[in-house]
């Protein structure tokens, strides 16, 4: 059976880099909330009686999304796969109880780097519009000139969002791991070193775990 495996880790640890790494070699679904809601910025949620009428409001200032919006995004794309990597859910214990309900978890990783790095990473990061394939201007430039030309900065990447992320992170989302931590089922891998050796942790881990 394909493995379903959730990506923890801060603002900026690698989940999107990793998780297309383990989608591509598993050949399983990635599911990921930010995606989503990136591709749904203006969709009108004020029929939910929310503070703000479009998650744009919520992600540019690097506030979570109501937990009635993200479950729900969740919950669909976990009908219609088998096996999946799931990134940037669940990001606070509301979430992660809902998670219970939706799914069993075969393997659940976090990836631990240090505030510092997470800054250089977040401010240093660009993404292809075509593709939306993840580059670092220092760390992991494209190689093509053409590729390079049109990269784009993510809104939420400006160093003042990126500080109220991670705030936002410590308070919320820490106490996830925690969750997990207890329950025996979390794994955390060095998110530090070098793309290729995170790769390589992170594949020996599902494997192990199949
Ligand atoms: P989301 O898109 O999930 O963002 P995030 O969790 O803040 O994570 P990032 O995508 O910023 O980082 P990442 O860990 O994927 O790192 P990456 O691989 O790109 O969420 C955005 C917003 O949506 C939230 O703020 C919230 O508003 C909303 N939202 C989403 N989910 C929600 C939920 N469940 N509930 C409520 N609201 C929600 O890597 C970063 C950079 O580092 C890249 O440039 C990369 O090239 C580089 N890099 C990666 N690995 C390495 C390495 N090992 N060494 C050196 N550089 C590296």
């Amino acid at each position: 059976m394909a493995p379903r495996i959730l990506i923890l880790g801060a603002p900026g640890a690698g989940k999107g880099t990793q998780s297309a790494n383990i989608a591509d070699h598993f050949a399983l679904d990635h599911i990921t909330t930010g995606d989503a809601l990136r591709a749904n910025k203006d969709m009108d949620i004020s029929e939910l009686d929310t503070e703000y009428d479009t998650p744009r409001e919520y992600m540019d200032q690097g506030e979570l999304v109501p937990d009635v919006v993200v479950n729900a995004i969740v919950d669909e794309a976990l009908t219609q796969a088998e096996g999946f990597v799931l990134d940037g859910y669940p990001r606070n214990l509301e979430q992660a109880e809902e998670l219970e309900g939706m799914t069993e978890l075969d393997v659940v990783l976090s990836l631990a780097v240090s505030e510092e790095e997470l800054i250089n990473r977040l401010t240093g990061r660009r993404m292809d519009p075509e593709t939306g394939d993840i580059y670092h201007v220092e760390y992991n430039p494209p190689e093509d000139d053409d590729v390079a030309e049109r990269l784009v900065q993510r809104e939420d990447d400006t160093e003042e969002t990126v500080t109220e992320r991670l705030r936002v992170y410590r308070e919320n989302t820490k106490p996830v791991l925690e969750y997990y931590a207890e329950q025996g089922v979390l794994t955390e891998i060095d998110g530090e070193q070098a793309p290729d050796a995170v790769w390589d942790d992170v594949m020996a881990l599902i494997e192990s775990a199949s």
